[in-house]
């Protein structure tokens, strides 16, 4: 009897070529499986197409909630971007497709299962490793990497000769993987980092030439971090109500008229390399800007600092591939328990690329006007401030005595650095010493007193 396979499969040219590599070349039974994560793939073409270049069952799924829900907003939550910038958006999706394979091989009886992924890149390890944590005796083969050994000439030769459904469609200037979460974008000319991308990289976002003079102005709710729904101001009819995959969706939309969301970035990739990455993410940006300010109202600051170093773990960790892992468990429980309090609005503008933050509220709101005015009605007790500064300062001047004052360049004795001393208001009228621009970093104020 054959062995059975299940394999990860796009619709595309190498997985397509490679349904019949391992059924002809290899032997293998092959179950195809692909998955719309957001990037609407046509579903049953891609069943049909299966069938035809030779899979014995083709599954086709629909796990846009389950992705939004149990991959995005946990992620969200932790405020989890690698190098401070990528959504993570292919990184997310992996696990979760890995996840399917590993129950359909279960359903199928395979033993197998296989992806389309090159021996360079992340998504090998995410779902390898993925498989492994949820079914470590599964064998998986990549057939790009393992052997199939195509180019694409001679991938679209194999096709043809085979007569494999394929449309050929001219090549693609760049390698693409879109879901909800994001559109990466990345190889060809793209590979010069000093190169502007050109234009035809993008297909979600507007450039900021070409995104509306007028801004657009957004509110965002949140219950217990997770976004559940969007306003937009002045018409409330563009709001996208209805479960998390319409608001990523209208986000997406909104967000890429307006030019959010383009990062463009030099990655550490897990293997070692380092790589030119384009991404479009505007949702996804807007949420994670959105997120940031409402915890900014109603975290502790040790809870905000504290945080922020999970935040880095946690993008890590999903990055390389680790999702399935005590360690994600752990780290989201933590995010869990600090996301009690993050409930409420936050309002954000979009204008020409920007995301920018106009406004917040909770009912947990840590924020207290009565405390923070400068105005009447301050209930700040300044004369604390005299002792909580004195010992504050108690080690630091306590170290000064013993062991000599802090280490200093003299700023006033290098005459270069003042323009002039003035005589003073009474006299000359120059009442103020005006210091040489070449100083940056030193106000005025620092040689008056
Ligand atoms: N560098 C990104 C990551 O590792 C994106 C990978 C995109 N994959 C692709 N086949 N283009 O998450």
């Amino acid at each position: 009897m054959p062995e059975k396979i299940v394999l990860a499969y796009s619709g595309g040219l190498d997985t397509t070529v490679a349904v019949r590599w391992l059924t002809q070349t290899r032997g293998f039974e092959v179950i195809a499986l692909t998955v719309d994560l957001g990037s609407q793939p046509k579903l049953e073409v891609i069943r049909e197409r299966a069938l035809a270049a030779g899979a014995v069952r083709a599954y086709v799924l629909d796990a846009r909630t389950p992705f939004v829900e149990r991959f995005c907003w946990p992620a969200l939550k932790a405020g989890a971007l690698y190098q401070s910038q990528y959504p993570l958006a292919t990184a997310l999706g992996r696990p979760l497709i890995a996840q399917l394979l590993v129950e359909a091989a279960a359903r199928e009886g395979a033993t197998w299962v296989g992806h389309g992924s090159t021996g360079k890149g992340n998504d090998q390890v995410r779902f390898e490793v993925a498989v492994a944590a949820l079914s470590p005796q599964l064998k998986v083969l990549a057939p790009l990497r393992d052997g199939m050994a195509m180019t694409r000439e001679q991938e679209v030769a194999y096709a043809s000769a085979n007569k494999l459904p394929i449309e050929v469609k001219p090549e693609s200037p760049y390698s693409v993987d879109e879901n909800l979460w994001g559109r990466s974008i990345e190889a060809g000319i793209l590979e010069d980092a000093l190169l502007k991308p050109p234009e035809d990289a993008f297909v979600w976002t507007s450039s900021v030439d070409n995104a509306p003079a007028n801004s657009a102005e957004i509110e965002l709710s949140f219950e217990q971090g997770i976004p559940t729904r969007l306003n937009t101001y002045p018409s409330p009819s563009g709001g996208g109500q209805g479960g998390g995959v319409a608001l990523v969706d209208e986000l997406n939309r909104l967000g890429g008229l307006h030019g959010v969301g383009r990062i463009d970035m030099i990655e550490d990739r897990f293997v070692g390399i380092k790589s030119r990455e384009i991404y479009e993410a505007p949702a996804a940006v807007i949420l994670h800007a959105a997120h940031r300010a409402l915890e900014e109202l109603v975290l502790d600051a040790e809870t905000a600092r504290f945080k922020a170093s999970v935040a880095a773990e946690y993008a890590r960790l999903v990055y390389q591939g680790k999702w399935f892992t005590s360690h994600r468990r752990d780290l989201d429980a933590y995010v869990e328990s600090t996301q009690r309090a993050a409930t409420g609005r936050v309002r954000i503008k979009l204008h020409k690329g920007t995301a920018q933050v106009i406004g917040r509220s909770s009912p947990y709101s840590l924020y207290r006007p009565q405390l923070a005015t400068y105005s009447s009605g301050d209930q700040f007790d300044h004369q604390a401030a005299v002792g909580f500064i004195k010992l504050v300062g108690l080690p630091v001047r306590t170290q000064a005595q013993v062991q000599g004052a802090a280490a200093t360049e003299p700023l006033l004795e290098d005459d270069r650095h003042v323009v002039e001393v003035g005589p003073g208001p009474l006299e000359g009228g120059l009442a103020e010493p005006v210091l040489a621009p070449t100083v940056p970093g030193v106000v005025d104020a620092d040689l008056r007193r």
